[in-house]
C-alpha cells in the first residue's frame, strides 16, 4: 500500500510544477481560507501542511512571521529558502505550547486516519495560544469534489486516492473534541479559474499527477465531472470544501 508520504514524496514535484505554472488558479479556494484566517502583521501563523507553501506565501505577504510544516521533503522543497520550516507530521509538530497565534490548514486532512486526525488537531490546540485562531479546509463528502478524487483521480493516478472526506458538520466537531470553542463550518463551492480549457486541463493532469492518463483525454475526463465552465474570463473548474473555524479558549495554556 502506498502511503500518503509516499504519495507525495512521488507526486508533489508535479503539484508544485502545476501551482508554479498557474499561481492564481486557486485564488478563490485561498480567498475563503484568508477571509477566515485574517491573518495581520507580526503574527505567528502556521501553515501546516504547507506542501509547496501555497497558504505560507499569501500569509506572508500580509505581514506575517510564517512557520511551515511539511511531512514530505520532495513536496515542501521550495519552502526552506522562503520560510522557517520543518518537515515533521502535523500531528507531532515540533513547536513549543501557547506559542502561535494562528494555525491554517489547507486541504490536508483527507489521507490521514481517525488517530492522526484527531491528533492534528489536539495538536494544534497545545500549540495555539490560549484566544488563538485555527482556519482549516478540506473536503466534503458526497460532493462532486469528492467524487472527482476517490473517481478519476484515483483511476489515474499511480498511487490512487482513497480520500476520507468529512461529513456536514465534522469539522467542527473535531475541534470540539481538541478542546476548541466558538467553532463555525461552511461549504463553499467556487471555480479555480485559469486562461483557457488548454491550461486548464495541464493545471489539473499535474496538480493530481494523473500520469496514467493521456494529455489529450483530460479534457473529456473533466467534461464528465465536475465540468469545465468556459466565459470571457477564462476556463473554470467547479470545487467545493469545507471551511471551519475556532478558538483555544482564553485562559487554557496547554498542559
Ligand atoms: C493537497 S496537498 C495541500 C498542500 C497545501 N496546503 C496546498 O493547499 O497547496 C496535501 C498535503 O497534505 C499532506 N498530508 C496529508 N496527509 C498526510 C499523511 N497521512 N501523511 C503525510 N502527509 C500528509 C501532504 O504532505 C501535503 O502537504
Amino acid at each position: 500500500m502506498t502511503t500518503y508520504t509516499e504519495t507525495f514524496d512521488r507526486r508533489g514535484h508535479l503539484y508544485n510544477s502545476a501551482m508554479a505554472t498557474f499561481p492564481n488558479a486557486r485564488d478563490e479556494e485561498l480567498r475563503q481560507l484568508l477571509n477566515r484566517l485574517d491573518p495581520k502583521p507580526a503574527e505567528v501563523i502556521v501553515d501546516a501542511p504547507a506542501g509547496g507553501g501555497f497558504v505560507a506565501e499569501a500569509v506572508a505577504a500580509a505581514g506575517a512571521e510564517v512557520i511551515c510544516i511539511e511531512p514530505s521533503v520532495p513536496f515542501g522543497k521550495p519552502l526552506a529558502a522562503r520560510f522557517k520550516t520543518h518537515v515533521a507530521p502535523i500531528w507531532n509538530m515540533p513547536l513549543a505550547d501557547d506559542s502561535v497565534d494562528k494555525l491554517a490548514r489547507l486541504a490536508g486532512l483527507h489521507h490521514l486516519g481517525h488517530a492522526e486526525l484527531q491528533g492534528s488537531f489536539n495538536e494544534a490546540f497545545r500549540v495555539l495560544r490560549p484566544g488563538g485562531l485555527i482556519a482549516v479546509a478540506d473536503v466534503r463528502a458526497d460532493t462532486p469534489t469528492a467524487a472527482f478524487l476517490n473517481g478519476p483521480v484515483d483511476t489515474w493516478t499511480e498511487t490512487g486516492h482513497q480520500g476520507h472526506f468529512f461529513k456536514p458538520g465534522g469539522l467542527q466537531a473535531q475541534l470540539e473534541a481538541a478542546g476548541f470553542q466558538h467553532t463555525t463550518e461552511t461549504l463553499e463551492s467556487f471555480f479555480w479559474t485559469l486562461p483557457d480549457t488548454t491550461s486548464l486541463c495541464g493545471f489539473v493532469h499535474n496538480l493530481f499527477g494523473l500520469v496514467i492518463l493521456p494529455s489529450a483525454q483530460t479534457e473529456a475526463l473533466l467534461r464528465q465531472g465536475p465540468g469545465i465552465h468556459q466565459d470571457a474570463t477564462g476556463a473554470h473548474f467547479p470545487w467545493a470544501l469545507a471551511y471551519a473555524t475556532a478558538r483555544k479558549p482564553t485562559g487554557t495554556p496547554a498542559s
